[in-house]
């Protein structure tokens, strides 16, 4: 009886285990369902289209990295799916977006709400000018959280592998912090605010190799939880962590640079076999 007990169980738990890590193609012939879809996405400042070509589906538990030279629109798509382009006069998207399979640009979609659950990690680290302890409480209670305060703090410290660091000092400024352990600190603030999806603009691009290390070794273990997209300059980060890699290129037009999407693939096909020349050319270091 306890023996068939604990089988049911145990097949319980693979079928759970199936649903929340679904892949691209399982055995049993499910098909893995984008986070966040674009298709034929273009975006507009003012009168310039900016970026163009945009179709892409990227998935939960994969880190999908954004590269390509500068001005090629990585950051414009990538504040897409938060919706902070409307927070830019001028700025016009057109195309579709989906999350979860919700059109994000419906009008009975509240962007406020968008942004907790798909959070942003920008360039410089930015923690409040508050200690340590309320740069991760704060949003949490702005959003309503009302369960044990200290416990989320170090729990979310913890996942951003922070907690050992700062634990002893969490009444402390975070920008006492190091820059490295300042960008942990901003993830960790992301995720105190338990969003889905945790988009990243260049993270490591401030900081020094042991922690960049740290943060791309972070990165690996969040993508167990989370979707994340990551843009970056660095091939051997994009190649190192992601799973997924969408290439970026620019070309000249009379009104200015105009961005467009190349190639979107698995990171291993971008980097060794990419169907288009110029992907080629920029993995190996020949632009950019
Ligand atoms: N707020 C803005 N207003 C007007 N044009 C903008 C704005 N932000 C970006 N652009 C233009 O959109 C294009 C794409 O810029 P974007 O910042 O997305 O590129 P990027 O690929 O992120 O570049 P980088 O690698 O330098 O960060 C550029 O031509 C840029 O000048
Ligand atoms: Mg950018």
């Amino acid at each position: 009886m306890v023996v068939l007990l604990i089988q049911q169980l145990e097949r319980l738990q693979i079928t759970m285990t199936n649903q929340t890590q679904p892949s691209n193609q399982t055995n049993d012939q499910t098909v893995k369902e984008p986070t966040i879809r674009t298709e034929n996405v273009k975006v507009y400042y003012g009168d310039a289209l900016a970026v163009r070509d945009v179709t892409l589906d990227m998935y939960r538990n994969e880190i999908t990295a954004f590269i390509g030279p500068s001005g090629c629109g990585k950051s414009t798509i990538l504040r897409c799916f938060n919706r902070l382009n409307d927070l830019i006069a001028g700025a016009k998207v057109e195309g579709t977006i989906t999350f979860e399979g919700q059109n994000l640009y419906s009008k009975k979609v509240d962007p406020v709400e968008v942004r907790r659950r798909i959070g942003m990690v920008f360039q410089k680290p930015n923690p409040f000018p508050k200690s340590i302890y309320e740069n991760i409480a704060f949003g949490a209670r702005i959003n309503g959280y009302q369960g044990n305060m200290d416990e989320l703090v170090e729990s979310t410290l913890r996942q951003a592998a922070l907690w050992e660091e700062v634990k002893d000092k969490l009444k402390e400024n975070g920008l006492s912090l190091s820059g490295g352990q300042q960008q942990r600190l901003c993830i960790a603030r992301a995720i105190a605010i338990q969003p889905e999806v945790i988009l990243l603009d260049e993270p490591c691009s401030a900081l020094d190799p042991i922690s960049t290390y740290n943060i791309e070794k972070l990165l690996t273990d969040l993508k167990e939880k989370y979707t994340l997209i990551i843009v970056t300059h660095n091939m051997q980060q994009a190649s190192r962590i992601s799973d997924r890699t969408a290439f970026f290129n620019a070309e000249p037009t009379p009104k200015g640079k105009q961005g467009y999407l190349v190639e979107y693939d698995e990171t291993e096909t971008i980097f060794q076999t990419p169907a288009q020349e110029a992907t080629q050319q920029y993995v190996t270091g020949a632009f950019g």
